[in-house]
């Protein structure tokens, strides 16, 4: 049975609170804490850096997982490992050499992801699929929370499911961008083990009763 993993994305936490922030959701019964990192540059927002990840880390023992939207990406790549962070993602845009980015990461001891836009192809997995701890299918364009799920992305996770289970290797299928307790059966439907929340968690004032309610969903997949 597939082992389903929530993600809240704190850029809809309270960044006043933090640290009490990724405290209460993960006590709320989340798994991973998703960290959206954005430079104004490769997407139109401007959010938090390596000094934040350090910030949180000793508030929670569960992993972090940090989504880079920025270019370049490398020179960022040891400071977010300093920092604490357990698994690093990019988009493959915004990276000159992609396997070059990976092994960096790899060699920096954390877990590495690629990260596809609504219009950027799978293609990009063909060669280095040996190297992946993760892909990430973003659902909506990358930059802001509480956007609207685009379904083509539905299609494009039950193809990189395919693609897992063709290599045999154990790495995760994360899904970011509108999912809510109303569409994230249908996400894991798709192939999706791990779903990232932004809005959908922290908008809501009990965030132990949305987890709730989107795990009594993943429970109803495959029935
Ligand atoms: C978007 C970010 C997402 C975002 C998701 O660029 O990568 O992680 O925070 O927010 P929601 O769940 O509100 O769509
Ligand atoms: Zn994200």
């Amino acid at each position: 049975m597939t082992t389903f993993r929530i993600a809240p994305s704190i850029l809809s936490a309270d960044f006043a609170r933090l640290g009490e922030e990724v405290r209460n959701v993960i006590a709320a019964g989340a798994d991973i804490i998703h960290f959206d990192v954005m430079d104004n540059h490769y997407v139109p927002n401007l959010t938090i850096g390596p000094l934040v990840c350090q910030a949180i880390r000793p508030h929670v023992q569960a992993p972090i997982d940090v989504h880079l939207m920025v270019k370049p990406v490398d020179r960022i790549i040891p400071d977010f490992a300093k920092a604490g962070a357990d698994i690093i993602t990019f988009h493959p845009e915004a990276s000159e050499h992609i396997d070059r980015t990976l092994q960096l990461i790899k060699d920096n001891g954390c877990k590495a992801g690629l990260v596809f836009n609504p219009a950027t192809p799978l293609h990009y997995l063909d060669h280095v699929m040996d190297k992946l701890d993760m892909i990430l299918i973003m659902s909506v364009n990358p930059g802001f929370g509480g956007q609207s799920f685009i379904d083509e992305a539905l299609k494009k996770v039950a193809l990189a499911r395919r693609r897992i289970q063709d290599s045999g290797r154990d790495i995760l299928l994360e899904v970011d961008g509108g999912i809510k307790v109303e569409n994230i059966r249908a996400v894991a439907e798709a192939g999706a083990d791990t779903f990232v929340a932004g809005s959908a968690i922290f908008g809501k004032p009990d965030y132990q009763e949305v987890i709730a309610a989107m795990r009594a969903e993943l429970a109803k997949v495959g029935q």
